[in-house]
């Protein structure tokens, strides 16, 4: 079976290698795989910026879905033929987290997806919400899980509240989604005017250029009738978290979950206690709540935003596309 390999913290050392298919151990299913989706990590993990200990060679990307091809010793979750996607932080099932599941993460250091069939868990599979196809199951293990984490399980967001989202890639995106699902008003930026009418297409109630709106903290206190939104979508990291602090109602909740802008920054602790504002850190979200957003996005029939589709043969190009950023919601490599 072919499998992507990288042998060097450089992307343009990522090629498709020959190798033995795996067999399943006790505990373990082969899942072959039918739709990989792309998210900012795998660039992260190619380039070295991520895990620098990382083993080489290694196979990268986190996200897939795929079907059941066989099964080790003592699994019952699963039967050869099932249609299954994998869930990221394969060791969370449900709880509180704890540092050592990170260690279970796909794509590094948990089994990398990029191959034609994996062996993982058989606890790191859950099955995709009903009439979603594979490439659409793929985009939901990291982007929008992270979105529902951020929204659900730390925003505890009700209908008739509002959130901000920073840009339009994958979890902004499957955050405009949910939080339109869930009777909330949704304010989305973009450095794209035309990305912010897509945005708006897709049910975004307001949309802010923070290109050409620097002070687009102000903007979002305008539109909240300067109380500022309930949640913020923290995507942007270093460079925004300060303005979207701004734009937190008192005892509003930031997500903070990216690093688009950096890691550190100075930060305004006055604004933090004075509104009392909770910054939950955000690292994806257990089984158990992929589990129950699937069954959202089933009961609510949400279509996920695939921007463009791949082949496997063109894995490389479509990180290189990701890392241009010119995408609108996910992209799709179909193997
Ligand atoms: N902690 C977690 O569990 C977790 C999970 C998933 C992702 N993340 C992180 O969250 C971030 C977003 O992930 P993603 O997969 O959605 O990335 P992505 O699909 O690559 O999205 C990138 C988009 O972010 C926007 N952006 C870039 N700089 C920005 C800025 N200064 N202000 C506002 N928006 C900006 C751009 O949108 P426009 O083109 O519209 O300007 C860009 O297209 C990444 O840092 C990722 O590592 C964390």
């Amino acid at each position: 079976m072919r499998a992507y390999t990288f042998d060097q913290f450089d992307l343009d050392r990522l090629k498709m290698t020959e190798q033995p298919t795996p067999t399943p151990g006790p505990g373990e299913v082969l899942v072959d795989l039918r739709a990989l989706s792309l998210n900012y990590r795998d660039l992260l993990v190619i380039r070295g910026l991520y895990n620098r200990k990382l083993a080489l060679p290694a196979t990268p990307v986190s996200d897939g879905a795929g079907v059941v091809a066989a099964i080790g010793d003592g699994v019952t979750r699963v039967k050869a033929g099932d249609p299954v996607v994998g869930h990221f932080v394969a060791d969370w099932l449900d709880g509180p987290f704890r540092g050592e599941y990170s260690a279970s993460s796909l794509g590094t250091p948990g089994a990398g997806l990029a191959a034609e069939q994996a062996v993982v868990p058989e606890h790191a599979l859950v099955a995709p919400p009903a009439g979603y196809d594979f490439a659409q199951a793929s985009t939901l293990p990291i982007a929008a899980l992270t979105a529902w984490s951020a929204l659900v399980t730390e925003g505890r967001l009700q209908a008739g509240q509002t959130i901000l989202t920073l840009g339009t890639g994958g979890v902004s995106i499957w955050a405009v989604q949910l939080a339109k699902a869930l009777g909330a008003t949704a304010i989305i930026t973009s450095s794209s005017d035309e990305k912010l009418e897509r945005a708006r297409a897709l049910g975004a109630d307001h949309g802010i250029n923070y290109t050409t709106n620097a002070d687009w903290e102000r903007e979002v206190l305008a539109l909240t009738d300067g109380r500022g939104v309930d949640v913020v979508v923290e995507t942007g990291g270093a460079g925004t978290l300060n303005q979207s602090m701004k734009a937190t109602s008192p005892g509003g909740t930031l997500a903070i979950l990216g690093a688009l802008t950096g890691l550190s920054a100075e930060v305004s602790t006055g604004t933090i206690l004075m509104k009392r504002l909770t910054l939950a850190g955000i690292y994806v979200d257990c089984r158990r709540a992929f589990e129950e957003m699937n069954a959202f996005l089933s009961a609510k029939s949400i279509e996920p935003v695939i921007d463009q589709r791949f082949v496997f043969d063109r894995l490389p190009d479509a990180l290189r596309t990701m890392e241009a950023g010119g995408h609108f919601g996910k992209i799709v490599v179909e193997v």
